[in-house]
């Protein structure tokens, strides 16, 4: 006779319990225990249960290596899913056996489970394990298929509507209630409020204030207090949610043709365009990808997009302010200057900001962190098993990706969503633009210590997105590094991997559909390359979005700093331009308030948010993996302290009045305030 004590542990959150049955068999290396029925009837597998039974077999059953749950429903017509976090078996030898579960189980027939010791294929000598990672990966490819979402756009998930979406990526119940709770009060407050059909133009700028006017923060406050500032527009580029498309530049642009005389005022008499070109001391922004795109229509009414550049200098205080902007990408356009006509330099400001909502929505945002993490999601599910240590690695930075993404592409970029209607793009121009920023996206620019430096932004002060996100990449860079370290101890094993090969031919063909000009690799030959690949995808899911979605609605409240769209076109000539004509130009009522209210939905909290670095799925059962998450927590934690440490300091600096517009805390790499993944 042989004996096993089987700890079952059953999930957190609001419905994981059941009171179905459930039964579970043991296999050895040599034999199985009889399917054995556990006691459901008592209640036992209730929310965050733990429970203790004994299963007894004639003999010994050798090594546990897998383990059977199954659960059937008790009446016919309703089935209760059961979501079990882990099983831990102990034979009387005191020997424990860990097995991650982490999923839902439902009554379609029993569900294997490996021991949860992390292992390559390599790691993996019997041959019933062997066929079991096959197995698995064929029908996770059943479950997760993939479809084109555009042509040159990344591949996405093959569901139509939300319901086909399987469990185990879903919304958890608590985050499911609350998003469907704040979209509804949203939509109900701004019928109350009489905003939701009026076609008209904002009558005073200080009533888009009234909108969501409860749901205050500093920045927001901030915002509608210095958004005519130089400063302020300037610092938007380095700290703002756009913070990505500024560069060094050494010389001026052949269409943007700024001369001396137009920027000696801003310069000031102790030096020249030409001498601060040398210093490095002018920038960039170019929307040239803009140039073409297919304006949509808002209400009936075709709106307008420009592709304008800006230029801005860097003062010798170490301020960044504005010195030019054109409207667009040829001459003759008007320049505009700092010292035109007040409405003139604020129009032309704003052409710049709602430019800057269109890169920063379809290509910063939606492309670059929710399309690539879905690719990473995708792969990560139908090319590695869950004894894969990178499975276990990534798929925490995974959590509800395929979810928000799903409803992104029902409600909001789709044929009559939010961005069809609310945006100056539509659906087809947005579709244009992705296709755009996808045939230019390069693995490159997606990792962060490169893309500082090619745009030459190294060195310049208070670049607090680049401060803070180097920290952040160098934290993920040293776990990443040794978590590799660990599973591969040479090129060689990296390059036997056919399951990691697998995981990147996908990422490199359906994410980039096999452009080799984007340098993302199609297979991985060294330790190295592994390393720094699986860096950028932990930094895209979890820094990088933060940065650029948590601000949405606190930078975009006050809707003339981020508009969705613009209603007249760019104008040709200075000296037109009027509060009136700008209010005529900027979005109407229910434009503005459809936008802020998806705006506030994609940046309020949603509660269940697991922050960067926290595994509370424990999928790695070895001592060193989790050594090592505990030295990534304790690094995280002191770049946390460094932060908030700066952001005090900040508001102490904040009582010399001139610097007010540059002086509010910068928080969304803060890696308490980050989360694990794409999620919202
Ligand atoms: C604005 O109101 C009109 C008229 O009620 C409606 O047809 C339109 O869809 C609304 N636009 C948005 C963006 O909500
Ligand atoms: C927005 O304001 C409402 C009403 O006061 C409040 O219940 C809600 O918590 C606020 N939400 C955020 C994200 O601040
Ligand atoms: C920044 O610091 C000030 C002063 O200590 C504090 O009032 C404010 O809430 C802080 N903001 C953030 C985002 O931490
Ligand atoms: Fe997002």
């Amino acid at each position: 006779m042989a004996a096993y004590n089987v700890r079952v542990v059953t999930g957190n959150n609001c419905d994981s319990g059941t009171l179905d049955l459930i039964s579970l068999t043991l296999v050895g290396t040599e034999g199985e225990s009889p399917k054995t029925n556990l006691d459901a009837r008592s209640r036992r597998f209730c929310r965050g249960m733990e429970t203790e039974y004994k299963i007894t077999c004639e003999h010994h059953l050798g090594e546990i290596i897998l383990l059977r749950l199954q659960k059937e429903a008790l009446s016919k017509d309703k089935s209760d899913s059961w979501y079990c976090n882990f099983v831990v078996v102990t034979s009387a030898e005191e020997v424990s056996y860990n097995f991650p579960c982490y999923q839902w189980i439902e009554d379609s027939g029993p569900l294997e489970l490996r021991e949860g010791t992390a292992k390559t294929p390599a790691m993996d000598h019997l041959p019933r394990l062997q066929q079991h990672r096959k197995e698995e990966l064929q029908q996770k490819q059943g479950i997760y298929r993939w479809k084109e979402f555009a042509p040159g756009v990344p591949y996405c998930l093959d569901v139509k509507t939300m319901e086909e979406l399987e469990t185990n990526v879903k919304f958890s119940c608590i985050k499911a209630a609350i998003f469907q709770e704040n979209a509804k009060r949203k939509a109900v407050e701004l019928k109350l409020k009489g905003y939701s059909d009026r076609q008209e133009s904002w009558e005073n700028l200080e009533d888009i204030k009234k909108v969501f006017w409860f749901n205050k923060t500093e920045m927001s406050e901030h915002v509608t207090e210095y958004w005519k500032r130089d400063e302020f527009f300037a610092y938007q580029f380095l700290n703002g949610l756009n913070p990505t498309v500024i560069r060094l530049c050494t010389k001026i642009p052949s269409n943007f043709p700024v001369t001396q005389e137009m920027v000696a005022r801003s310069l000031g008499d102790s030096t020249t365009l030409k001498e601060e070109l040398n210093k490095q001391r002018i920038f960039l922004v170019d929307y040239h990808i803009l140039e073409g795109l297919s304006p949509g229509l808002n209400n009936g009414r075709l709106q307008h997009i420009a592709a304008p550049l800006c230029l801005l200098h860097l003062s010798s205080e170490g301020h960044l302010m504005p010195l030019a902007i054109q409207l667009s990408q040829s001459s003759p356009s008007p320049i505009f200057l700092p010292n035109d006509p007040e409405w003139d330099w604020i129009l032309a400001k704003t052409w710049v900001r709602n430019s800057d909502f269109h890169i920063h929505q379809a290509l910063t945002h939606l492309l670059r962190t929710h399309l690539l993490a879905e690719v990473f999601t995708m792969a990560t599910l139908r090319q590695l098993p869950m004894c894969h240590p990178l499975y276990k690695l990534l798929i925490p930075h995974t959590r509800f990706t395929l979810h928000i993404n799903t409803l992104a592409r029902t409600l909001l970029a789709a044929k009559g969503g939010v961005f069809d209607r609310a945006t100056g793009t539509g659906f087809e121009g947005l579709v244009q633009l992705l296709q755009k920023g996808m045939a230019s996206t390069t693995y490159s620019s997606l990792c962060l210590p490169e893309d500082i430096k090619a745009r030459g932004m190294s060195s310049l002060p208070n670049y607090h997105y680049r401060d803070d996100g180097l920290k952040i990449w160098a934290a993920v860079e040293s776990f990443v590094s040794s978590m590799v370290d660990l599973y591969y101890k040479a090129d060689c094993s990296v390059q036997e991997d056919r399951e990691l090969q697998g995981w990147i031919y996908e990422i490199f063909q359906k994410g980039f559909l096999a452009r080799k000009t984007s340098g993302i690799p199609s297979s991985f030959s060294t330790v190295k390359e592994v390393k720094k690949f699986l860096t950028m995808v932990i930094y895209t899911c979890s820094a990088q979005h933060a940065a650029v979605n948590s601000g949405q609605f606190e930078v975009g409240a006050w809707m003339p700093n981020f508009p969705s769209s613009m209603r007249e076109p760019p104008p040709k000539t200075k000296g037109q331009a009027s509060l009136k004509s700008y209010k005529e130009t900027i979005p109407e009522i229910n434009t503005t308030a459809s936008i802020l209210s998806t705006l506030w939905l994609l940046s309020a909290p949603t509660g269940d948010m697991i922050p960067l670095g926290q595994y509370p799925h424990h999928h790695f059962t070895e001592r060193d993996p989790i050594n090592l998450i505990a030295a990534f927590q304790a690094h995280l934690g002191k770049i946390s302290k460094e932060i908030k440490k700066r952001n005090k300091s900040l508001a102490k600096k904040c009582l010399i009045k001139q610097d007010a517009p540059l002086l509010v805390a910068y928080k969304y790499l803060d890696p308490a305030e980050i989360e694990n993944s794409v999620s919202i």
